[in-house]
C-alpha cells in the first residue's frame, strides 16, 4: 500500500468518525429511520467537504444501515419507509465513507430506555478486546475466540454467522472474515490492508436468517439486459457506485423514472444477475442483537484505528 492509499484510508476514517460524533447527538426517538439515514448520508458528504476530502468528495460506502432489535443488518429504509424509532428499540447504526473507493466501516448500537445496556456493552467490550489482540499479531481465528468469549462471559451469545472482513478499494466485503466466534483459521492480518471488526450480541442463538426484504442491491456482473429501464439503472450504478452497494431509495432520488420502472428494471437485473441483493438478516423474532464495529489499517508494520 502507497501513502497515497493510506492517506484515503485514514481521512475516509476520520470523516466517518466526525459523521457518527453527530449522528450520536442527533438521533432521538420518535425520528423516521428515514430521516435518520438522509442526515447521516448527507452529513457524510458535507463533513467530507470540510475535512478537505479530494474532488470526487467523500461518499457512503453503503447505504447506511438502520437495523432494529431482532434485524441485525442490512436494513436501510425505503423513500415511503414511515418507521419511527422508539425508546424502547434497539438499533444498530452501521456506516460505512469511501474517499476514491477507499472504505472505513463502523457501528453502534443506541438503545433509549437502557433495557439492553449490558449487551450492547458485550459487543463493544468485544470488540476492544478483538481489537487489542489484533494489534498483537493474533490470527482471526485466536480474534474470533475473544469475541465469543467475551461475549459469552457477559451471558449473550455472539452471531456465528456475521463477521468482520477485509476492505479492498470498492471491495466492502474482501477476505479473510473475522469471525465472532472461535475457528481454526490461523490467517493473520496482513500489512498493506485495511480490516473491519465486528462483534454482535445477542440474547438469541447467534445465528441470523435471511429474510424476503431487500433494500440493498449491488452491482455483480453486467451482462446484456433486453429492458430498456434495467440498462439505464445498470449502466448509472456502474458509474456511480461501482461494486460497492447501494441503495433503491438512491435510485429514487436519482433517476428520472416511475416506481414501477425501477421496479421493474431492478427485477430484471437480479434475475438475470447482473445485480445482487442483500436481504435483511434476523435473529428469531423477538430477540435482541447489539454491534459494535472499527476498522483497522495495517500499515508499515502498525496496525492503527481509523474509525
Ligand atoms: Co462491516
Amino acid at each position: 500500500m502507497d501513502e497515497k492509499e493510506a492517506e484515503n484510508y485514514a481521512l475516509a476514517g476520520k470523516i466517518l468518525q466526525k459523521v457518527v460524533q453527530k449522528a450520536k447527538k442527533s438521533i432521538e426517538p420518535g425520528q423516521k429511520l428515514l430521516e435518520i439515514a438522509q442526515n447521516i448520508e448527507k452529513s457524510i458528504e458535507e463533513l467530507g467537504k470540510e475535512l478537505g476530502a479530494p474532488k470526487k468528495g467523500a461518499k457512503p460506502a453503503f447505504p447506511v444501515n438502520l437495523s432494529i432489535n431482532e434485524n441485525a443488518a442490512h436494513y436501510t429504509p425505503d423513500f415511503e419507509d414511515e418507521t419511527a424509532l422508539k425508546e424502547s428499540d434497539v438499533i444498530k447504526v452501521d456506516v460505512g465513507v469511501h474517499i476514491d473507493g477507499y472504505i472505513a466501516d463502523t457501528a453502534f448500537t443506541l438503545n433509549f430506555d437502557n433495557k439492553h445496556a449490558k449487551m450492547i456493552e458485550a459487543a463493544e467490550e468485544a470488540l476492544s478486546n478483538a481489537l487489542a489482540l489484533a494489534k498483537e499479531g493474533a490470527s482471526v481465528g485466536k480474534i474470533g475466540a475473544e469475541i465469543e468469549k467475551t461475549i459469552k462471559a457477559k451471558g449473550f451469545n455472539p452471531i456465528q454467522n456475521l463477521s468482520g472482513h477485509g476492505l479492498k478499494r470498492w471491495e466492502q466485503h474482501a477476505p479473510p472474515s473475522i469471525p465472532n466466534n472461535e475457528r481454526k483459521d490461523e490467517r493473520k492480518l496482513e500489512d498493506g490492508n485495511a480490516y473491519a471488526i465486528e462483534p454482535f450480541a445477542t440474547n438469541g442463538e447467534g445465528w441470523v436468517r435471511e429474510s424476503q426484504q431487500a433494500g440493498i442491491f449491488a452491482l455483480e456482473e453486467p451482462r446484456q439486459v433486453r429492458n430498456q429501464y434495467a440498462r439505464e439503472v445498470l449502466g448509472f450504478i456502474a458509474e456511480e457506485y461501482q461494486t460497492l452497494p447501494f441503495a433503491e431509495r438512491w435510485l429514487q432520488e436519482k433517476l428520472e423514472m416511475s416506481d414501477f420502472q425501477r421496479k421493474i428494471a431492478l427485477r430484471e437485473l437480479l434475475k438475470s444477475g447482473c445485480i445482487r441483493a442483500f436481504p435483511v438478516l434476523r435473529e428469531a423474532p423477538g430477540k435482541i442483537v447489539a454491534q459494535a464495529e472499527k476498522s483497522i489499517l495495517f500499515h508499515k508494520g502498525k496496525i492503527t484505528e481509523i474509525c
